[in-house]
């Protein structure tokens, strides 16, 4: 049986990541380790809470011995690693938690795992590692920098970050490629491009408008909204993670993307003509300081090498993510009066 080790599965995209897996694959353990920051919500994962294949463990990648006390307790056979500090501007008021989560969460994680992985964990030049072991590293196409009105993202292309949150994630990125030339370890490293679909954190644009909307309350919209982001559904974004890590090439990088560039302005003004509601909202704000203009995935690695296609057009991935927001007000108010916050005492009081 594989234990897949999954870290930040208590966030937007770790959750619907954990409840694939687990009701994929019901042969394997599925252990989700999570510190709860704020965007952690453990009422994401409800419907699989009872599940014996699935388990929660309340846990900081940056503490090396709960780290190393889940390896010795458990099997580990793969570590798929997207807890982050993962909202730009916040990286911006605030970046050393951004670093240290990001980066050292990382190598932390890596050198636990290099030890329990490693047939001898002791001679710095053995390469060799217990077969079917994988450290899966969840990337962003932010680490690339920013694109002009032409071109896509290509894996090979050299980053170039331009916010603490991306500069922190291209930072992770190297120490884990590091590992692989250096200690030989099994690793793939994923750049998605922007998410979207259910359980995002209400501070993020769609979440943020859906919500705003609903409420009557002011649209912000940077700059002249005119910076172009490649929306996936994150459903797509989960299968492909689960392609790479079940067939990705070892040391491999893997750009995810569905071919689909929308302007921020025109996002905000598709969801308020869904909910019928006025573009007076809009109203513009000063620009982000060093905001990206334009994101834009080549998948052709993926989609070639991996066999991966994403399954949702834009046009049925948004519609559905407005009617999942509308029937879920109260999980949003429950971020916003904080509730969510109390989820795991009163579910895990116990442990
Ligand atoms: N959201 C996107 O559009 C997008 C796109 C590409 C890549 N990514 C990457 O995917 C990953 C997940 O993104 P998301 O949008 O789900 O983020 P999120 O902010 O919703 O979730 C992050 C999760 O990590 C946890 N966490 C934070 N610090 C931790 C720590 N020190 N130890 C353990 N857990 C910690 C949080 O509690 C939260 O549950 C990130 O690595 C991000 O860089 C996100």
């Amino acid at each position: 049986m594989k234990t897949v080790l999954v870290t930040g599965g208590a966030g937007f995209i770790g959750s619907n990541f954990v409840k694939l897996m687990v009701k994929k694959y019901p042969d394997y353990n599925i252990i989700n380790i999570d510190a709860l920051t704020y965007a952690g919500n453990l009422e994401n994962l409800k419907d699989i809470e009872g599940k014996s294949n699935y388990t929660f463990i309340k846990a900081d990648i940056r503490d090396k011995e709960k780290i190393e006390n889940i390896f010795e307790s458990n099997d580990v056979s793969a570590v798929v690693n997207f807890a982050a500090e993962s909202h730009v501007d916040r990286s911006i008021e605030e970046p050393e938690v951004f670093l240290t989560t990001n980066i050292i969460g990382t190598q932390v994680l890596l050198d636990t795992a290099k030890k329990y992985w490693k047939v001898n964990s002791e001679d710095k030049y053995c390469k060799e590692y217990k077969s079917g072991v994988k450290f899966l590293q969840v990337s962003t196409d932010e680490v690339y920098g920013a694109l002009g009105k032409t071109g896509m993202f290509i894996e090979t292309m050299p980053l170039m970050p331009n916010s603490p949150y991306s500069a922190s994630k291209a930072s992770a990125d190297m120490i884990v490629r590091a590992y692989h030339e250096t200690f030989g370890m099994p690793v793939n490293i994923t750049r998605c491009s922007n998410n979207y679909g259910p359980y995002q954190f209400p501070e993020k644009l769609i979440p943020l408008v859906i919500n705003n909307c609903l409420k009557q309350k002011d649209l912000p919209v940077y700059g002249d909204g005119m910076q172009v982001r490649d929306w996936l559904h994150v459903s797509d974004h989960c299968s492909a993670i689960d392609t790479v890590l079940h067939k990705g090439k070892d040391g491999e990088v893997y750009n995810i993307g569905g071919n689909n560039e929308r302007a921020n302005i025109d996002i905000v003004k598709l969801i308020i003509k869904t909910l019928d509601k006025s573009e007076d909202l809009i109203k513009y704000v000063k620009d982000r300081p060093g905001h990206d203009r334009r994101y834009a995935i080549d998948n052709t690695k993926i989609t070639t090498q991996l066999g991966w296609s994403p399954a949702y057009t834009f046009e049925k991935g948004i519609k559905e993510t407005i009617q999942w927001y509308l029937d879920n007000t109260e999980w949003i108010e429950n971020i916003i009066t904080g509730d969510y916050a109390n989820y795991y005492s009163n579910m895990y009081s116990n442990i």
